[in-house]
């Protein structure tokens, strides 16, 4: 099937620069890497292009923390993250960093074409302001007390006891998280993206797609765009106070670009520098009628920027809008968020001391699709599929003919193949276009699965045909030289199909069957007359034994290093450390909190309230009903039958849902990270805390 060569730009989401690399990201640029991996294979023009994304709060708290320059934390994060990306074969045509000369210009100048259109207004508004630390506060970094519950310690977008949400002004007794200071309300100006000003062009940007091209979203993706667009859009600050570490902008001194307006303008940075280094017109490939495609990649936490502000920020600036957002969902492990404690937070690094790189991209290959589902990595699961598809049906084809071709045939295929040979690899290469349709349409897991199924028809053909015996039968010389290079045409073939997933197996099995690198349209022919080399070993099956070592390990580094990005972060929401001590109080007032242990009898979710759990606990012959905070955190099966530690005496408090009769003790900063108290073994129900 011939088809017209395409120019394809691919990105996948620029990593925070204050955080390495998990598992969780490597579902996204494994998933990228595999499809601009076919493409390329496909004979295409395509780049993928990415970068570090290292401006806003974060960073500048987190190297002053350090007691480094952001330049010194961006430059040693940026190297963390290549390394990672390096090791699990992730192949950009250029990294790069947001915080670049090219970036600089290319953001200043789009924001300068958007105040031009009269997009842009500036005006005045109020923040929280860390009179000790001297800087505005970004909401993520104020604390404070419930408006409607009074739970203590809740962050400025909603309670997560009471499961109110409000804004951040609401708060009562709002701290600092950075200095524990009281923060003031001031008054400071800042401009702002008049977002519903481009409602019209984004409605038939987001139905339509570029040119009429069809949409650029996933169903369930435009339908929640949809969504927003009932509630109206809102002004989008743009702005940031100094100290900031990001593009200040001219003519308005102290004001830096928020990082989310010059982060995606990223993308088109580290394009830049590569044309630069490579020649490429930039301008072909981002005026608003280039014919070239743009393809971003990105998890569904980060709809928003992509899919509003990103295209309406291009499109009022002069340049070209995306061809497809391909969303992808989160990862779960053993069917959980990623836990700290359970050590399935598992990071890049810590997974390679222990398992080879290509069984975790096999493994998302075969789980991932063009929904926008979460992924489960199930770690018995992914034993059992790495062992008996990937080495028991794939590998296994090669070690069991390769010895033969070396031993009887000095390293020489034959030159014929019988008929019936010929039409079982007819088979497995007519299926050339129908898993490149899989490939090209992200739906990888049935890809996968129809490779698997080829593999499954070779080694049929291998149990009937039996090499091994025919190989003991006197004159069967020349049949076991057919079939042998039957099988290992079958293998090269199976080997194209997985090579956008396994590169670097690929790239070893081509030295082995001592060919040029395979792209697609190898599967028109097949490998005859043709010497090969020794075969050596290609794969190892996986022992359990790697896997618990792998998450003890993960549990012991996440205990240590707390430098870790939280899954459970939101956008522009950072890993803050532990709140500071309290004022210290004397032992009669702690004598006044009347801790008790308490059974969880029973737990059930409350409707109407999504993070509250209702638990009925035993306290020794006495029964309490709470609500407690901790549904983002535990399921009610978990929390069943359990002991933990209540407060007994807590005034009893009406909530929405009904009265809560004392309170549930827990450790943490909230979301999926919130850990209840439990006792030791030998604790009773009703026993007093002393
Ligand atoms: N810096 C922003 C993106 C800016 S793009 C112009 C950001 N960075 S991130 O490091 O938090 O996330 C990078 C990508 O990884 C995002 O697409 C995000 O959705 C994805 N993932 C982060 N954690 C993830 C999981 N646990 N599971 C799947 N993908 C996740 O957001
Ligand atoms: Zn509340």
């Amino acid at each position: 099937m011939s088809q017209t060569k395409r120019q394809i730009l691919v990105t996948s989401a620029l990593p925070y620069a204050n955080g390495h690399i998990h598992l969780g990201h490597l579902v996204e640029y494994i998933q990228t890497d595999i499809w601009v991996r076919f493409q390329k294979m496909r004979g295409h023009e395509c780049y993928y292009v990415c970068a570090d994304d290292t401006h806003g709060t974060p960073v500048m708290l987190r190297a002053e923390q350090e007691g480094i320059s952001p330049d010194e934390l961006i430059a040693r994060m940026q190297d963390a993250h290549l390394a990672d990306f390096e090791a699990f074969h992730i192949a950009f045509d250029n990294y790069y960093s947001t915080n670049s000369e090219e970036n600089r210009e290319l953001a200043l100048g789009m924001f300068g074409k958007l105040r031009e259109a009269g997009l842009i207004v500036k005006r005045e508004t109020e923040h929280y302001y860390d009179p000790e630390r001297k800087m505005f506060l970004p909401d993520r970094y104020i604390k404070g007390e419930c408006p409607k519950c009074h739970a203590q310690d809740q962050y400025g977008d909603g309670c997560e006891v009471c499961g109110a949400t409000y804004s951040t002004t609401d708060l009562i007794n709002p701290r600092s998280a950075v200095s524990g200071a009281r923060p003031e309300r001031r008054k400071t100006e800042h401009f702002f993206f008049r977002l519903n000003e481009c409602a019209a062009f984004l409605q038939d940007w987001m139905r339509n797609g570029r040119d009429g091209h069809g949409s650029p979203l996933q169903a369930e993706m435009l339908h929640k765009l949809q969504e927003w667009f009932e509630t109206g859009l809102m002004d989008w600050e743009v702005s940031r106070d100094a100290p900031y570490f990001g593009f200040e902008i001219p003519g308005a001194p102290g004001k830096y670009l928020y990082v989310w307006l010059d982060a995606p303008v990223g993308y088109m940075a580290s394009f830049k520098n590569l044309c630069t280094r490579k020649d490429i017109d930039f301008d072909a490939w981002w005026n608003p009628h280039s014919e070239t495609e743009l393809y971003h990649f990105i998890g569904k936490d980060i709809l928003n920027f992509h899919a509003l502000f990103w295209p309406a920020t291009l499109h009022f600036s002069g340049y070209r809008t995306p061809d497809r957002i391909c969303v992808h969902g989160f990862l779960t492990v053993n069917g959980q968020k990623m836990s700290k404690s359970r050590g399935t937070f598992i990071m890049a690094r810590t997974y390679l001391q222990h398992l080879p790189p290509e069984y975790l991209r096999y493994y998302f290959a075969a789980k991932l699709n063009d929904r926008v589902e979460d992924i489960d990595l199930n770690l018995e699961d992914f034993m059992a599929r790495v062992n008996s598809n990937l080495v028991g049906k794939y590998i296994n084809i090669a070690s069991r003919s390769a010895g033969f071709i070396s031993k009887r045939f000095e390293g020489r295929l034959c030159s014929e193949l019988p008929n019936e040979e010929i039409v079982l690899l007819g088979k497995l290469q007519a299926a050339a276009d129908e898993i490149a349709d899989l490939y090209e349409n992200r739906r990888f897991s049935e890809a996968i699965r129809r490779i698997m199924a080829l593999a499954d028809m070779a080694n049929e053909f291998i149990n009937e045909t039996r090499p091994w015996e025919v190989a003991k039968q006197e004159g069967g010389e020349q049949r076991l030289h057919e079939l042998c290079t039957a099988n290992i045409n079958m293998f090269r073939l199976l080997t194209l199909y997985l090579k956008p997933v396994l590169p670097q197996l690929a790239a070893k099995v081509e030295d082995f069957l001592n060919i040029e690198p395979l792209d697609w349209s190898s599967s028109k022919n097949l490998l005859l007359d043709h010497l090969i080399n020794r075969y050596q070993h290609l794969a190892k099956r996986i022992e359990q034994k790697q896997i618990d070592a792998m998450l003890a390990d993960s549990r012991q580094t996440m205990q240590a290093d707390k430098d870790a990005q939280s899954p459970a972060r939101h956008a522009d929401r950072q890993q803050h450390a532990h709140p500071p001590i309290a004022e210290t109080i004397g032992i009669d007032d702690f004598a006044r909190i009347d801790l008790r242990v308490a059974r969880i009898v029973e737990a059930r979710p409350v409707e109407g309230a999504d993070k509250l759990l209702q638990l009925t606990l035993d306290i020794g012959g006495e029964t309490r009903n709470v609500f407690a905070g901790i549904k983002s955190a535990y399921t009610p099966e978990q929390l069943q039958g359990r002991l933990t530690v209540m407060v007994a005496n807590l005034a009893p408090r009406k909530m929405r849902f009904g009265v809560s009769e004392g309170m549930v003790l827990a450790a943490g900063p909230g979301g999926k990270e919130l850990f209840i108290l439990e006792p030791d073994q030998g604790a009773q129900p009703g026993m007093k805390i002393k």
